[in-house]
C-alpha cells in the first residue's frame, strides 16, 4: 500500500506536535502547518527531516490556497490549530479576542477543509479529525465565545458527515477536556505563565500524548467504522452541573 499523507495544523507545539510524532511512527508522510517555522523545523529534524513544512497563519486564505493548490494527496486532515483567549465575562471581554477565536477556530478550519474536500471526494478517501472541546458542549464561566467556536466545530463535523454519506470519507470531532503540558493556557492568559500553571495544580490533566494516542487509534480502525464524536476528560474533571445564583 502506498504511503499515506497527513496534514496537521498547529503542529509546532502541543497536541499537534505529539500527533506528528505518532503519525510519523505509523509511517505517514506529514505536512506540518503552523506560524512558527523554527518550531516546525525542529520537529521535522527530530523526525528525520523528510516531512513538508508550511509556515503560515491558517487565517491567511491566500497562503492556504497557494499551499493546497499543488497537494496531490491528503489522506488525513487534522484540524488542530486553535486557541482560547481570555476568560473574562462576556460583557467585559475583548472584542479582538472574540474575532481571533472565531476566525481561527471556525473560519480557518472551514476554509482549509473546503480547500481539501474536493480532492478527497474525487479520490473517495480521507479522514478529517477536528479538535473540538468539551467547551462546545458544557458552558463554563468565561468560556463564552471559545465554547461557541467549539460548538460550531462539532456541528460542522456532523454536517460534513451528512454531506459525505455515500463516500468512504470519515469525519470525527474529538472533544477533549483539560489537557496539561501544552501552550493552551499560556496563550489563553496571554503569557501570564503563573496563572496558566495554576490551572493544572493539584490535579492530573490529560496529556497531548493521550490525545495523540486516541488519534492513532481512530486512524487504525476498520474502513466501515466512523467515530462521529468522542468526548474525553481526565478523571479529575466532570461536567459538574448547573449553577443557581441565590440572593
Ligand atoms: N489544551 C486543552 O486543554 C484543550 C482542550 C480541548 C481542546 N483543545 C484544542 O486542541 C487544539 C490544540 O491545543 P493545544 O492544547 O495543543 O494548544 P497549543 O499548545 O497552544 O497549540 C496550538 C497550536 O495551534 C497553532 N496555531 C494557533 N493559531 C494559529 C494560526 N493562526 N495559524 C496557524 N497555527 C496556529 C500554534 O502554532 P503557532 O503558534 O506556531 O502558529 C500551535 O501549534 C486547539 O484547537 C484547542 O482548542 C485544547
Amino acid at each position: 500500500m502506498s504511503q499515506k499523507t497527513a496534514l496537521i495544523t498547529g503542529a509546532s507545539v502541543g497536541i499537534g506536535a505529539e500527533v506528528a510524532r505518532q503519525l510519523h511512527a505509523l509511517g505517514y508522510s506529514l505536512i506540518l502547518m503552523a506560524r512558527r517555522e523554527h518550531k516546525l523545523n525542529e520537529l521535522n529534524q527530530e523526525l528525520g527531516g523528510q516531512h513538508q513544512i508550511i509556515a503560515c497563519d491558517v487565517n491567511d486564505q491566500g497562503a492556504i490556497e497557494a499551499a493546497v493548490k499543488d497537494m496531490q494527496r491528503v489522506d488525513v486532515l487534522i484540524n488542530n490549530a486553535g486557541l482560547a483567549l481570555g476568560l473574562s465575562s462576556a460583557e467585559q471581554s475583548d472584542w479582538a479576542h472574540w474575532q481571533t477565536m472565531i476566525h481561527t477556530n471556525c473560519l480557518a478550519l472551514a476554509f482549509l477543509t473546503r480547500q481539501l474536500l474536493p480532492n478527497m471526494v474525487k479520490r473517495n478517501q480521507g479522514h478529517i479529525i477536528n479538535l473540538g472541546s468539551v467547551a462546545g458542549s458544557y458552558a463554563y464561566k468565561g468560556g463564552n465565545v471559545y465554547g461557541a467556536t467549539k460548538a460550531f466545530v462539532e456541528q460542522f463535523s456532523l454536517g460534513l458527515r451528512a454531506d459525505l454519506l455515500g463516500t468512504a470519507i470519515k469525519v470525527t470531532n474529538l472533544e477533549p477536556g483539560l489537557i496539561g503540558g501544552t501552550e493552551f493556557s499560556n496563550v489563553r492568559y496571554e503569557g501570564d505563565n503563573d496563572k496558566a500553571s495554576a490551572m493544572y495544580e493539584n490535579c492530573q490533566p490529560l496529556t497531548a500524548q493521550d490525545i495523540a494516542n486516541t488519534i492513532s487509534w481512530l486512524l487504525t480502525q476498520p474502513a466501515h467504522m466512523n467515530v462521529n464524536r468522542m468526548e474525553i476528560m481526565p478523571v479529575c474533571q466532570a461536567p459538574a452541573g448547573l449553577s443557581v445564583h441565590k440572593s
